[in-house]
């Protein structure tokens, strides 16, 4: 069932501030990412989103069509960002089909819990590998594109004067709040979220005289996610609820509007920054071991293993 407008975007944008624009979106077959690319799309711009599974990542991109009449929106599926090459392939065909890119979104990542001692060397790379090199492919397929769109965008060529900065070139790396304080069980994420983010300051600094923005958007307990699911006992979510600060968990519509606003005019000196969209959780699960939790789960108070909630093979 596709979102309904107001399950993915607010009313507080103007249709058509992203007309002709294309963004790029790896992770974009995705709950979180896939309303992001939704709204952006809703508001005027064209899409490609890259994902794992071919079937999957096509019919998302279908369904992202439907927010607006005329939208293009491309699914690429089958690309492993691990490797520079795929995400070469599907940058190209995205500029041949599309015309260019505008705007990035980095959020393919891989998880799963996992104590430290049940991790081994092999499933540590294999998260590090997803999210900071896959970040890092990313930004290096697009990052030509980015840069010829922001330069339509920096300077008048005759009088040398910064125009008002349009919306292009602008990169956001999807992250999260776990690594500010730690988590059990997320070691693994932790570190690689900790990279995201040293990567998307280092663009904001290396490439902002060339007229890129580069932000992180850290989101927090997103209630429609799977990683939601994944972390939270289901006999814990009504007390967990009731402790965030503002009552509720987020919404996908939350870390779109974000998105827009990273994108929009109204954020182009925004830059180097993260914007955490949590609702304050993360500030609120002070007692960092139970990572917002309200108490130790039993199994890591009597010393046992993480159960195998996630269908490791
Ligand atoms: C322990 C595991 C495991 C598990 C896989 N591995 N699952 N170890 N517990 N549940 C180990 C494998 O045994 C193997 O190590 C290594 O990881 C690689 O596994 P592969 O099966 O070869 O698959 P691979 O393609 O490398 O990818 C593995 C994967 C990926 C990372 C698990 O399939 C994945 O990301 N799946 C989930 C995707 C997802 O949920 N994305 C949303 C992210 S949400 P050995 O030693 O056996 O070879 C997010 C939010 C973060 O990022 C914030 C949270 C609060």
């Amino acid at each position: 069932m596709p979102l309904s407008k107001t399950e993915y975007l607010s009313d507080s944008w103007k249709d058509g501030i992203f007309a002709n624009k294309v963004v790029f979106c790896t992770g974009g077959a995705g709950t979180i990412c896939s309303a992001q690319v939704r709204a952006l799309v809703h508001l005027g711009a064209n899409a490609c989103i890259i994902g794992r599974n071919v079937e999957k990542t096509e019919r998302v991109a279908q369904d992202i069509a439907t927010a607006r009449p005329g939208a293009k929106v491309i699914g690429i599926g089958s690309v492993d960002v691990r490797k520079l090459e795929n995400l070469q392939q599907a940058v190209e065909r995205c500029v041949k089909e599309l015309g260019g890119i505008d705007f990035v979104i980095a959020g393919a990542a891989g998880n799963f819990l996992a104590s430290i001692e049940q991790l081994s060397v092999n499933a540590f790379k294999s998260v590090m590998d997803i999210d900071v090199l896959g970040s890092y492919n990313t930004l290096k397929a697009t990052l030509p594109y980015l840069k010829e769109s922001a330069s339509k965008h920096i300077m008048d060529s005759k009088t040398l004067q910064p125009l008002p900065i349009g919306t292009g070139g602008r990169i956001i790396f999807v992250s999260a709040t776990i690594h500010y304080r730690g988590m059990p069980f997320q070691s693994h994420v932790s570190v690689a979220k900790a990279g995201i983010d040293a990567l998307s300051n280092s663009v904001a600094i290396e490439y902002g005289p060339r007229g890129l923005t580069s932000n992180i958007i850290a989101p927090g307990p997103i209630a429609q996610t799977e990683g939601l699911e994944r972390l939270l006992p289901s006999d814990a979510l009504e007390a967990y609820t009731k402790a965030q600060p503002l009552g509720r968990f987020g919404h996908v519509r939350d870390i779109a509007d974000a998105t827009v606003y990273l994108f929009s005019d109204t954020g182009s000196y925004v830059t180097g920054q993260t914007l955490v969209v949590d609702g304050a959780n993360w500030r609120m699960s002070a007692g960092g071991a139970s990572g917002g939790s309200l108490s130790y789960p039993d199994f890591l108070l009597s010393g046992d293993d993480v159960p195998n909630v996630t269908g490791k093979k």
